[in-house]
């Protein structure tokens, strides 16, 4: 049984649509131009609101709005971790999160991250052109979890291990805001089923690696602190007892996820924009100091999530429609991001705005959820450019920049040519 309908004023958007794919930034546009920042879609049976102010106030009623039924549109039917619970749970877990995933642990990896980013640029320096995604893009944000988790990124033969994880991630995530479906599900499943096996093939790296630390550890090899795993196995949270295995695993998949997925989408949207804006590239390069506002502009104008999804636990009133309980309302970061009434002409890229203005943005989420990798990802973005800026001269584009669509919940490029000057 459907728990939506349309709401007269409000918008209907399906959000696997081509046109949502191909112009959502237009039609979140006239979502606040017409006045009325919400939306339905009977494809997906759920409601999505839009704009910031109510995206911040369902954010802060605690009592009535969810998690547990997880951030995707269907609704979760197993235990989850983080965006998937919801206090006293929530606040256990982001105890031990808090521990292991600190500044200190994040700034320790600093030069091995720099390392890493020139190491790919001398790798392809002298050819003059690259696809920059794939290149860079890509491999970064995972080469950091990898390290974090402690997962080597090559198997034992030395083969790479990206391309089967990458498949695992596009399928797993491509469907957060697909209605279920036979279809669907074949869709994804892909002409050689790569993207299943290669989500199996993931999971099992992760319960390999759970009983690699675990058997370090008994044997002294490993200290506690030898990669985030082994610190969840060893630290208790505020009660003294420990995470469960299948926590542990869960936790594995979701920090893949959130910390690569997104990360590559911000790395390849801000050289989009810095070479889509006119002048924008060379402004950086003569001034770097604009670097975290480039981050900052790039992360409000094309938010690498569109959106996730909360459900109310009792019966209440948005903006005149009553919902019933456990509703899926989709909370649209990109959205909120374009709101007229936060940001001043909000469909302009400007490097003229003022910084704590602009990290006003929803792209790291809001409130007890709020982003725990947001210092990793900017650490990232700005190790990304203080090595590409300075060493890539005269960037430009260098063929069609071709849009990410297998993965509606997210917004970003799928390849992004460029050439320089050797
Ligand atoms: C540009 C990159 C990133 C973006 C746009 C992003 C976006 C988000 C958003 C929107 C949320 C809120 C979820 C919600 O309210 O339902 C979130 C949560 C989270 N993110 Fe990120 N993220 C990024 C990078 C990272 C990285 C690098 C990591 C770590 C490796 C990370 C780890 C997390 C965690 C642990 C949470 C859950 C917080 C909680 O539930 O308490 N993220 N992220």
């Amino acid at each position: 049984m459907t728990k939506t309908h349309s709401v007269e004023s409000w918008s209907e958007i399906d959000f696997n649509s081509e046109p949502f794919l191909t112009d959502f930034k237009q039609i979140y546009e006239a979502l606040h131009s017409g006045g009325c920042p919400y939306a339905h879609s009977s494809m997906g049976d759920h409601y999505a609101v839009g704009s910031h102010q109510h995206i911040m106030d369902i954010l802060k009623q605690y009592d009535v709005w969810k998690s547990k039924f997880g951030p995707a549109l269907g609704y979760l039917e197993t235990p989850g971790v983080l965006v998937s619970v919801d206090p006293p749970e929530h606040t256990f877990e982001v105890r031990i999160v808090a521990e292991c995933f600190s500044k200190e642990i994040f700034e320790a990896l600093r030069s091995e991250m720099e390392t890493f980013v020139h190491a790919k640029i001398d790798a392809f320096f002298g050819d003059g052109e690259v696809d920059l995604h794939e290149a860079v893009s890509v491999p970064f944000p995972l080469f950091v979890i990898h390290k974090l988790l402690g997962i080597p990124l090559e198997d034992p033969d030395g083969s790479s291990r990206i391309p089967w994880i990458r498949d695992g991630l596009i399928t797993s995530v491509g469907t957060m805001v697909e209605p279920a479906s036979r279809e669907s599900s074949l869709r994804r499943l892909g002409p050689d089923h790569s993207g299943v096996a290669g989500a199996i093939r993931t999971q099992n790296m992760y319960v390999d690696h759970l009983a690699t630390c675990k058997a370090k550890l008994e044997s002294g090899e490993w200290e506690d602190d030898a990669n985030i795993v082994c610190r969840f196995l060893t630290k208790p949270g505020p009660d003294g007892t420990y995470l469960s295995d299948d926590k542990i695993l869960g936790f594995m998949a979701f920090l893949e996820t959130a910390g690569s997925a997104t990360t590559t989408i911000m790395l390849s949207n801000i050289i989009h924009r810095l070479l889509t804006e006119p002048g924008a590239y060379e402004r950086v390069c003569d001034d770097p100091s604009l670097i975290p506002l480039v981050m900052e502009e790039t992360l409000r104008l094309d938010s690498p999530v569109q959106g996730l999804f909360r459900t109310n636990d009792q019966e209440v009133e948005l903006n005149g429609c009553q919902l019933k309980q456990d509703t899926k309302v989709m909370l649209l970061w990109a959205a909120g991001n374009l709101d007229p009434e936060v940001f001043e002409d909000p469909m302009r890229f400007s490097l003229d705005r003022d910084l704590a203005k602009v990290r006003r943005h929803l792209s790291f989420g809001y409130g007890t959820h709020f982003c725990r990798g947001a210092p990793l990802a900017r650490m990232e973005g700005e190790i990304f450019l203080n090595a590409i800026l300075p060493r890539l001269k005269n960037l430009r584009l260098n063929g069609e920049v071709m849009m990410e669509k297998r993965i509606p919940v997210l917004q970003g490029i799928r390849s992004l040519p460029v050439a320089w000057d050797v």
